[in-house]
């Protein structure tokens, strides 16, 4: 039994204060990228938690035409539905000068997606799968992250697949997810050079803890996630949600 790695979390009173953590974090990511290859990759998740950040992007001085924002995973629902990651992403970051984003939507038709856009982050990489600068990444309070949801059949191949972009295929509306997806796979999140997991909320902190303790790779997913990613992790908590007003 290999050694259960330890993970330290960055606790902030306020959703300002973490956002701000995070920013930190990547512009030191992009600004190293920038300076070693002259171009950088963020790759961000969607739901609510990140909004605030992407629209401090372009608060950061950075060259942001060298920048690409991509997913770590999408809703399959149309790029003008309130449920769109796109959306959300593309009006978020639509004050950054420059700055590129590439949605996993590629298709109509969700495996025509999911090749699409595998083919246009290998198109990043001259081919291979990306190698991102930097990966945000959310949580759900059932220890999810990306569309990587517990007790969904993509557990068990989402961990050994070639594939970049995969589809996720809705349930039949009684759990998560209710709605067809796209995720990008454990490989081409493993890429990341480092990942930044923000969360809010005492209900996260103790679901991510016990996905910790116990990582599982179906009923835990983040946990089992994490324990095997090679790089660094900065997990960043705040106790207030910013879109609770107290
Ligand atoms: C999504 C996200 C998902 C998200 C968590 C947390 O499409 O919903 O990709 O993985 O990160 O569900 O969402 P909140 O930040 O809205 O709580």
């Amino acid at each position: 039994m290999t050694e259960a790695r330890a993970f330290s979390v960055q606790r902030f009173d306020s959703a300002q204060e973490a956002e701000a953590a995070v920013l930190r974090l990547i512009g030191e990511a992009v600004t190293e990228a920038l300076g070693l290859r002259g171009q950088a990759v963020i790759c961000g998740a969607g739901g609510s938690t990140p909004k605030p950040v992407y629209e401090r992007l372009s608060t950061l001085d950075l060259e942001w035409d060298k920048v690409m924002l991509t997913q770590v995973d999408e809703r399959f629902v149309p790029e003008d539905d309130e449920r769109s990651n796109s959306k959300m992403m593309r009006e978020a970051v639509s004050g950054v000068p420059g700055l590129r984003f590439l949605s996993l939507i590629q298709d109509a038709d969700l495996a025509q997606s999911a090749q699409k856009a595998e083919d246009a982050l290998r198109a990043l990489g001259d081919g291979a799968a990306p190698e991102f600068d930097i990966t945000l990444l959310g949580m759900g309070g059932d220890a999810h992250y990306a569309s990587i949801f517990p007790g969904h059949e993509i557990n068990a191949t989402v961990y050994d697949t070639g594939r970049i972009v995969l589809p996720v295929e809705a349930t039949d509306g009684t759990r998560e997810p209710v709605w067809p997806r796209l995720t990008l796979s454990v490989s081409a999140l493993n890429r990341s050079r480092r990942i930044v997991l923000y969360i809010t909320g005492d209900a996260k902190l103790k679901a991510l803890e016990e996905a910790l303790a116990n990582p599982d790779r179906d009923t835990a997913p983040i946990g089992a996630f994490l324990q095997q990613y090679p790089h660094t992790v900065d997990i960043v908590w705040a106790a207030q949600s910013a879109f609770r007003k107290v």
